[in-house]
Order: C-alpha cells, then structure tokens, then sequence
C-alpha cells in the first residue's frame, strides 16, 4: 500500500521511475532518460522516451488475484509491465514483449490473454490472474504441482506462461484431449523444448482436477 501511494505521488508531481524499475530497464536495454527532470521507463522495452504531463495519468482498479488496486497509469502501460513494475508480480515474464513468445501470458476474465499486447487500462473492470494467484496459500495449484511432477521445463522462463496458458484450457474444458492441449500452448514457446513434459503435465493436471 505504501509503495502504490509512493507512485502515485510521484506520478502526480510529474516524473516517476523506482529504483527497481530504472535498475530493471537499464539492465534490459531499455532506456530511461530524463527529459527536462522529467524521467519514464518505456513499458514497451523500446528506446522511447516522452514528457508526459500528470493529467494523462489515469486512474484505474485492476482486479489480480481477487484483490482490488488502485492506480495511476499511463494509458500507453502494458498489462505486463504494471503487473510486474507496480504491483511487484514478477512471476509473469516478459520475452518478446511483442506477442510473440507467450511468456507473458495471463488469464483475463478465465481467457488465457497475452500481457504484454494488453494496455493495463483495457483490463480494467476484469479478473486478472497471474501464476501467483493459482497458489493456496504456500500451497501449489494442481497445473503448478503437475509441472513439476512431470518435471514440465528446463530453465523455467516459459513455465509461468505455459502454466496459465494450461489453466485457462482447464476452466473452459476439464477433460481435453492430446491434441486439444497442444492448441492450447501452441501460442506459448519453449526453447528449451520440455514440449513433451509440457503436454504430460497439462494431462496429469486435468486428471487430478477431475479427482
Ligand atoms: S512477452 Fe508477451 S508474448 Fe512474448
Ligand atoms: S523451459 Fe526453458 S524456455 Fe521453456
């Protein structure tokens, strides 16, 4: 809570950029200059840089989670990055960043939606869910407990996104065949190649859901 108030603030003095974010977009490529003390990290991960006056700002609720934030945000902001930026959701990643990938995928009203092509105002009055609100408390949701039974990736960047990716099948359809499966995560890529372990796991998941 105090560090959304802390943003806000600061947005409404006109600049804004947290350490973490700067740190975030220096390390990434992405560059955040200042521009008459004026200073913004692009959520796109492009080179652009703009002034923008506080008025723009937009005041909006997101629902991630089954919990309600409140927030100041630039109308051009992804999903993606007040997801992981603003409200410290760092279990969805970024790849691409340009709906390429599926790594940012989130699910938006039970639809598996990518975060990264969505502008965060757009998902305003909508169920957001992230890989961190299929936990139970410190407890595993059954997709996650699956993954990891069936030993589901490798270096685990794609993981969340194919996770949600997953769930989402599961919600609309708890009982889905081979080839079902593999439409659902074709938009979701994994160049580790756990494709094999991915759609095991996807089944195993169905399996116990249906317990
Ligand atoms: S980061 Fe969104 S699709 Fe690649
Ligand atoms: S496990 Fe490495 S990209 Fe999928």
């Amino acid at each position: 809570m105090k560090k959304k108030q802390s943003i806000a603030s600061d947005h409404r003095r006109g600049w804004s950029i947290s350490r973490r974010g700067f740190l975030a977009s220096a390390g990434t490529g992405a560059v955040a200059m200042a521009v008459s003390g004026r200073i913004f990290a692009s959520p796109m991960g492009n080179k652009e840089t703009a002034e923008m006056a506080p008025d723009v700002l937009s005041k909006i609720t997101l629902h991630v989670n089954g919990h309600p934030h409140d927030l100041l945000v630039e109308p051009r902001w992804t999903l993606l990055h007040v997801l992981r930026e603003t409200l410290g959701l760092t279990g969805t990643k970024e790849g691409c960043g340009r709906g390429e990938c599926g790594a940012c995928t989130v699910l938006i009203n039970d639809i598996p939606r990518y975060a990264c092509l969505t502008l965060a105002v757009e998902a305003e009055g909508a169920a957001v869910t992230t890989v961190e609100g299929l936990l139970d408390g410190e407890t595993l949701g059954p997709v996650q407990s699956a993954f990891v039974e069936e030993d589901a990736f490798q270096c685990g960047y794609c993981t969340p996104g194919q996770i949600m990716s997953v769930e989402g099948l599961l919600r609309k359809n708890p009982d889905p065949s081979m080839d079902e499966i593999r439409m659902a995560v074709s938009g979701n890529l994994c160049r580790c190649g756990a494709y094999s372990h991915i759609f095991k796991a996807a089944a195993s998941a169905a399996k116990n859901r249906r317990k």
